[in-house]
């Protein structure tokens, strides 16, 4: 399968979780490619409003036929470059996807439960499909171990 993760990533945290999955996929026989979403500026630290946020890149997911769409939480919510990214795509008809989110608070109900549901509603409303979810806690004990296995299942539905 041609699969894309289009992942926004500040501080490496997503990014690293969006490198483990190319891996685990590329691994399984499927060409994988990773594509950085960025905002211009200082806007990608703070800017909760998508509509304010100027994308470096944006990130062209019409050939693929899998999309994993990663990125942080950001106050209980999707990330705005994430939110940018998806707002600037027009259609995802036809395409399989995968919301996967890493938050630092150690409990998913504590934003990634919300940023996964807002992800998946925007997805959904341009024609997605959407095949698995994922949140990783980045302040909880184990994280790694349960890197491995987020990766392992998700890499199954694939
Ligand atoms: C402005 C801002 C808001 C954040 N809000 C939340 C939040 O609501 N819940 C949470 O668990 N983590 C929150 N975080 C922490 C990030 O989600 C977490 O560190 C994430 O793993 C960073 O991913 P990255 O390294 O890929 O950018 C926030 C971080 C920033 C900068």
């Amino acid at each position: 399968m041609n699969i894309v993760i289009v992942v926004h990533s500040l501080t490496g945290n997503t990014y690293y979780v969006a490198r483990k999955m190319k891996e685990k996929l590329a691994e399984n026989g499927h060409s994988v490619t990773i594509e950085r979403i960025e905002a211009e500026g200082n806007a990608d630290k703070a800017e909760m409003n998508p509509n304010k946020l100027h994308l470096t890149s944006l990130p062209e997911v019409s050939s693929y036929d899998l999309i994993i769409i990663g990125g942080p939480v950001r106050g209980f919510s999707i990330s705005p470059v994430v939110a940018a990214f998806l707002a600037n795509t027009k259609s995802l008809q036809g395409k399989k996807i995968i919301c996967m989110v890493t938050q630092f608070f150690p409990f998913p109900w504590l934003g990634g439960n919300r940023a996964i549901r807002q992800m998946k509603s925007i997805c959904k409303s341009k024609g997605g499909a959407i095949v698995g979810t994922g949140i990783v806690n980045w302040n909880r004990s184990k994280r790694e171990n349960k890197i491995i296995e987020l990766v392992e299942s998700l890499s199954k539905v694939v």
